[in-house]
């Protein structure tokens, strides 16, 4: 059994249906369903006896404990977090809440749960905290990718508090002797994301034929990993990871979110043609750039494969067809995800960009 913290969101709820498809070792799955979690993620596995659903939050360690104790996980996979950057910059509170407390919280459950297993348990155990490459900053251009040395720099909310939880997760391990893992994993794109984040928002607006909202002059550049090579690295890091070790995890698949946005508008121009037969590369529009807005991720992943023989299977090119392909053949997924609530953050979002 192991425990996945986050797992009706976009990642956990990959990693979660990935796992179940190679294993038959159970997963209790603690979420509390914000706007980013959707059980609909994990529709597949709606009569699994192997899955066990619990709506809660992470900062409840009195629940978190009762779970510990019942289940008996020989592992915690913590996704669990408040994710998006731009909600971060309009409001930090639920990200300190959740990414800070809340591991604090679990960390300390956990750590409770941990010293009293018997040693052979308690050797075999691990925590593995899911992070991201924002920690380190930003790149300049040809500066070289993200190593597990690189000094923190995070400059937004969302990543300071990020680096917050990496640094409580290591003082545990480093106190206490807690076996914790750290990944910190560049951009993920796949299905099941959430339409605030890059792909899925202009694969939507496309669609909808509403403007593509490009920050600034769009020459970032992010990193980009499918979902499930990421799913597939956290399986590897748990598996044969050195407690107290940190692992990034990157696709070496760099690109500038414009040729991202030209990238989709040219397969649906191929798959979904516009009615008028003009371009989708029509609706892009340049908007104003978000406050703090990093300019490059990179990810040096060669620790990784060095030493745990991991490498993605699929590079940008096979991964964002299958993406598209995704949100093309799940229009229902992607209308019951538009809640009221996330309509009103898009129209504050991107009213107060123009
Ligand atoms: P997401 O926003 O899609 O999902 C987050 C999940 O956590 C949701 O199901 C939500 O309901 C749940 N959650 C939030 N607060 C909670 C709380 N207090 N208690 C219990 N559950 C709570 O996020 P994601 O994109 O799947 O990211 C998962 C993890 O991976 C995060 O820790 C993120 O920092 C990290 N990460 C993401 C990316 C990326 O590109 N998306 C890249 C690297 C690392
Ligand atoms: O690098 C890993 C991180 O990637 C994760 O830790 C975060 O959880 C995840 O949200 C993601 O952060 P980004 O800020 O890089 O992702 P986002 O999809 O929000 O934006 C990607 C790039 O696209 C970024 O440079 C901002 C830009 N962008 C984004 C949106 C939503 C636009 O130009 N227009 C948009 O409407």
């Amino acid at each position: 059994m192991i425990l996945v913290t986050g797992g009706a969101g976009f990642i956990g709820a990959n990693f979660v249906l990935d796992w179940l498809a190679q294993s038959d070792e159970p997963v209790v799955n603690l979420d509390k369903l914000t706007y980013a979690g959707n059980l609909e993620n994990l529709g597949p596995l709606q009569d699994d006896p192997r899955h066990v659903f619990v709506r809660g939050d992470i900062a409840d360690r009195a629940l978190v404990a009762r779970l510990l104790e019942r289940y008996r996980p020989r592992a915690v996979v913590h996704f669990a977090a408040e994710s998006h950057v731009d909600r971060s910059i309009q409001g930090a509170a639920d990200f300190v809440q959740t990414n800070i407390v809340g591991t604090y919280a679990l960390l300390e459950a956990v750590r409770a749960h941990w010293a009293a297993l018997e040693p052979a348990e308690r050797s075999a155990f691990r925590f593995l905290h899911v992070s991201t490459d924002e920690v380190y900053g930003s790149l300049e251009p040809g500066e070289p990718a993200f190593t597990e040395t690189r000094r923190y720099e995070p400059n937004s909310p969302y990543s300071a508090s990020k680096a917050a939880s990496d640094h409580l997760v290591r003082a545990w391990h480093h106190t206490y002797g807690l076996p914790v893992l750290t990944t910190n994993c560049s951009n993920n794109y796949g299905p099941y994301q959430f339409p605030e984040k890059l792909i899925p928002l202009m694969i939507v607006h496309a669609l909808a034929d509403q403007p593509l909202p490009v920050y600034g002059d769009g020459l970032q550049v992010r990193d980009w990993l499918y979902v499930g090579d990421h799913c597939a690295a956290i399986r590897r890091v748990l598996e044969a990871g050195v407690p107290g070790e940190v692992y990034n995890i990157g696709g070496r698949q760099e690109k500038t979110n414009i040729e991202i946005v030209r990238t989709l508008c040219a397969l649906l121009d191929e798959w979904r043609p516009r009615a008028d037969g003009r371009s989708y590369a029509t609706q892009i529009t340049h908007v104003r750039d978000r406050p703090g807005h990093d300019r490059r991720y990179a990810i040096d992943a060669r620790k990784i494969e060095r030493e745990l023989g991991w490498t993605p299977a699929e590079t940008f090119d096979t991964g964002i067809r299958k993406t598209v392909r995704w949100y093309l053949d799940h229009p229902d997924w992607v209308a019951r995800v538009q809640s009221g609530a996330y309509r009103q953050w898009v129209q504050t979002q991107y009213a107060a960009l123009r």
